[in-house]
C-alpha cells in the first residue's frame, strides 16, 4: 500500500483539503491525523472492518479498545448511553481537549471498536484538523495513537510515518503536536468517576469541577504488580518503550548526577552503548556521548511535549541502556512520571 503523505497547515488551511482524508475514511480506509495530544490513527469507528484493519496497521491486540472521537454534544448522545450529570459538567469545562470519558455504549457502536467491552471511550479533540476532519467527513473516528503498538506515541508525522509507511492510505502532516501526551482517562460508567489514565487535565483540575474524583490504583502502583488489573486495558501493556533498558534515577539532584556518571562509565567500560535523559539545567552535567535534554524543569509542559521525541531517539542512536532523571509525580508530573515508569518497566534506581 503507498501511503499518502499530505502536508496541512494547522493554523490555516481550507476545509476542501481535507476532501482526500474524508473520502478514506467514508471508505473505511485509515488516516493518521494530528490531535492537540498525540497523533491518532482513523477510521469510522461504526465500522467493523474499519477497526479491525486498526487493529492490524498497528499489531495491537484486539482486546484493547479505541477512543472514539467526535466533534459535538449530539455525538456523545448518539454513542453512549446514561451520560451523568457530572460527565455533562466535565464537557462543559474540559471539552473540546485532551479528555476521554467512558460510558455504557449505545447498541451501534460495534464491539470491534470497544475491544468487546459494553462501555465506550469518548473523546472531543481541540485540535482545529481533527475537528475538521470529523465533522466534514460525517464520521465518529475510532483513533488509537498512532504507533506501532509499544512503542512511543508519535507527536510529529515523521514518527507516524517510521512506524506505519505502507501500512496504512494517508498521513495528515500538521506538524509537532501541543501536549506531547495522551489524554486523561476518566471512566464515567461507575459511581465514582475513576481515573484510569493520568494526562494534561489533571486530579486536581477535575476536582475543581467535580466532589468526588478517584484513581485506579494501578496508575499509582510503584511496581508491575500481577495483582493490580488496570481497568483501562491498554495501560497493562509494556508501552512507551524504547528498545533499550531505561533505567530512572530518582534522589537529590546532585546526587542523580553523580550516580548516572558511574553507571556510564560502568556501561562504556563494558563496551556498550549508553544515552542519557537530562534536563536543559543538567545536560552539561553528564559525560557521555549521548546526552540528551527532554526540556526545562521549570516548564514541565515541554518536558511532557519532549518525552516521546526523546525515547525514539534512543533507538536511533542504538542506545543499549538509558538512564533518565526523575520527576515530581505533581500535577502534569504525575502524567510524565506514569509513562516514564511504563518506559523503563518500572526499573527505578534510589540514590
Ligand atoms: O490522546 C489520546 O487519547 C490519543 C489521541 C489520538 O486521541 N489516543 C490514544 O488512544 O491515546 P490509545 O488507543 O493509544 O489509548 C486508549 C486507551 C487505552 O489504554 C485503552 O485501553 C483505553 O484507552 N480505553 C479505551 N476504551 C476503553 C474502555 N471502554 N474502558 C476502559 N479503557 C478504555
Ligand atoms: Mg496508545
Amino acid at each position: 500500500m503507498n501511503t499518502i503523505i499530505q502536508r496541512i497547515d494547522p493554523e490555516n488551511f481550507r476545509d476542501e483539503e481535507l476532501q482526500e482524508a474524508c473520502s478514506i475514511l467514508q471508505k473505511g480506509g485509515l488516516v493518521a491525523f494530528p490531535t492537540e495530544t498525540v497523533y491518532g490513527l482513523g477510521g469510522d469507528a461504526l465500522r467493523q472492518e474499519a477497526s479491525a484493519k486498526i487493529y492490524m496497521a498497528k499489531g495491537r491486540p484486539s482486546d484493547n479498545p479505541l477512543i472514539v472521537h467526535i466533534a459535538d454534544m449530539d455525538s456523545l448522545r448518539d454513542v453512549a448511553d446514561n451520560v451523568s450529570e457530572e460527565a455533562l459538567q466535565l464537557a462543559e469545562n474540559f471539552w473540546p481537549g485532551p479528555l476521554t470519558m467512558i460510558f455504557k455504549k449505545r447498541e451501534k457502536v460495534p464491539k470491534s471498536t470497544t475491544g468487546g467491552l459494553e462501555t465506550v471511550a469518548v473523546r472531543m479533540p481541540s485540535h482545529p484538523v481533527a475537528r475538521a476532519l470529523i465533522r466534514e467527513s460525517g464520521v465518529y473516528i475510532a483513533a488509537p495513537s498512532a504507533n506501532t503498538s509499544g512503542r512511543p506515541s508519535p507527536t510529529k508525522a515523521e514518527h507516524v510515518r517510521e512506524d506505519l509507511d505502507g501500512r496504512i492510505d494517508m498521513i495528515l502532516d500538521g506538524g509537532a503536536v501541543g501536549i506531547g501526551l495522551e489524554s486523561t482517562i476518566v471512566d464515567m460508567s461507575t459511581n465514582v468517576p475513576t481515573i484510569l489514565r493520568p494526562g494534561y487535565i489533571t486530579k486536581e483540575m477535575l476536582e475543581r469541577v467535580l466532589d468526588n474524583v478517584q484513581v485506579d490504583p494501578a496508575i499509582t502502583a510503584k511496581t508491575m504488580n500481577p495483582n493490580i488489573v488496570a481497568k483501562a486495558p491498554g495501560m497493562k501493556y509494556r508501552h512507551y518503550a524504547p528498545k533499550g533498558q531505561m533505567t530512572i534515577v530518582e534522589g537529590e539532584s546532585e546526587a542523580v548526577i553523580r550516580e548516572i556518571n558511574r553507571l556510564v562509565r560502568e556501561k562504556k567500560q563494558e563496551g556498550s552503548s549508553v544515552a542519557v535523559i537530562a534536563t536543559a539545567e543538567t545536560e552539561m552535567r553528564y559525560v557521555c556521548d549521548h546526552v540528551k535534554s527532554i526540556g526545562s524543569r521549570k516548564t514541565e509542559g515541554s518536558i511532557a511535549a519532549g518525552l516521546y521525541d526523546i525515547l525514539r531517539e534512543m533507538d536511533h542512536i542504538g542506545a543499549e541502556y538509558i538512564y533518565a532523571e526523575s520527576f515530581e509525580q505533581d500535577g502534569l508530573g504525575k502524567a510524565i512520571m506514569n509513562r516514564m515508569l511504563k518506559a523503563a518497566a518500572y526499573h527505578v534506581i534510589k540514590v
